[in-house]
């Protein structure tokens, strides 16, 4: 990223899908990291609600509250000035009502300074991405394996593999199109189908396990960095071995310090 470089706007997301220019999104929880993914010149930071699995060991994510989401999107909108920051609703601050949703995503967007939010469900949440959109507030649509309805889904697996299922999810996105999204999150679709969403639509879909023919891709960072080193499904790649790094590191620090050999006198006061 060069230093001059002018902060994205929501209206980038379509004129980049124009453009031809894949969307890099990745997951970001602080500050720390989203300096670093600013400097690596990252699109979009997403404040996911895997937060409470990814740093909290949970199962699931349906136990992030809105006080989390928001306290995290802070620090991540403290550590970035470029990319846009999007944060995810998180279960049940959304689907009880209309209005209950504009509060809550307007929460986000006041308390956190967040450019947006993301919402998973298809054409039974049209409504609601309506209603946020015309207040002003950004929405990014959450198709196929939607990680809130876990339990009603049995599991984690690909979604859309049959003709009716693949059709549904079209009819889905283009439902959330014409409410106002400004992009969908495709997660675990087969590759011909996100291919086939991704070309009927105008705004950007951004994949996870979902193909190559998405507008952009989507990962979470703890797991592309090799921190999380149980988890490894086919759709992963690791661009690290972060986990290796940090044992080594640590390893070092507890040797020094066991040995007597840090801190040395450069590390000391006289
Ligand atoms: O919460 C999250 O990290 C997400 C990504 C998997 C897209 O929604």
């Amino acid at each position: 990223m060069s230093a001059e470089a002018r902060p994205l706007s929501v209206l980038d997301l379509a004129a980049m899908k124009a453009a031809g220019r894949r969307i890099v999104m990745l997951t970001c929880y602080d500050a720390a990291f989203a300096r670093l993914l600013e400097q690596a010149d990252v699109d979009v930071l997403l404040v996911g609600d895997s937060l409470n699995q990814v740093l909290a060991g949970h199962e699931t994510t349906l136990s992030t509250t809105l006080d989390q989401m928001i306290y995290h999107a802070a620090a991540v909108r403290r550590g970035s000035r470029r990319a846009l920051v999007f944060v995810d609703l998180p279960f049940l601050t959304y689907q009880v009502s209309v209005p209950e949703a504009i509060r809550n995503a307007g929460r986000v967007l006041q308390e956190s300074g967040a450019h947006g939010i993301k919402l998973e469900g298809g054409s039974h949440m049209a409504e609601t991405v309506g209603a946020l959109v015309e207040r002003g507030i950004p929405v990014i649509g959450h198709l196929g394996l939607t990680p809130q309805s876990v339990h009603a889904l049995g599991g984690y697996r690909v979604q859309g593999r049959e003709a009716r299922s693949a059709d549904r999810l079209l009819a889905d996105a283009k439902a959330l199109e014409a409410a106002g999204a400004c992009a969908l999150v495709l997660e675990l679709v087969p590759a011909a189908v996100a291919g086939r969403i991704s070309k009927s639509l105008t705004i950007p879909t951004i994949g996870i396990g979902a193909g190559p023919q998405c507008d952009g891709q989507v990962l979470v960072l703890h797991d592309m960095l090799g921190l999380n080193e149980k988890f490894t499904p086919k759709f992963l790649k690791h661009y690290a071995k972060l986990g290796e790094s940090v044992r080594s590191a640590v390893r070092s620090f507890a040797s020094e310090v066991r040995d007597g050999t840090y801190p040395g006198k450069e590390h000391s006061f006289e």
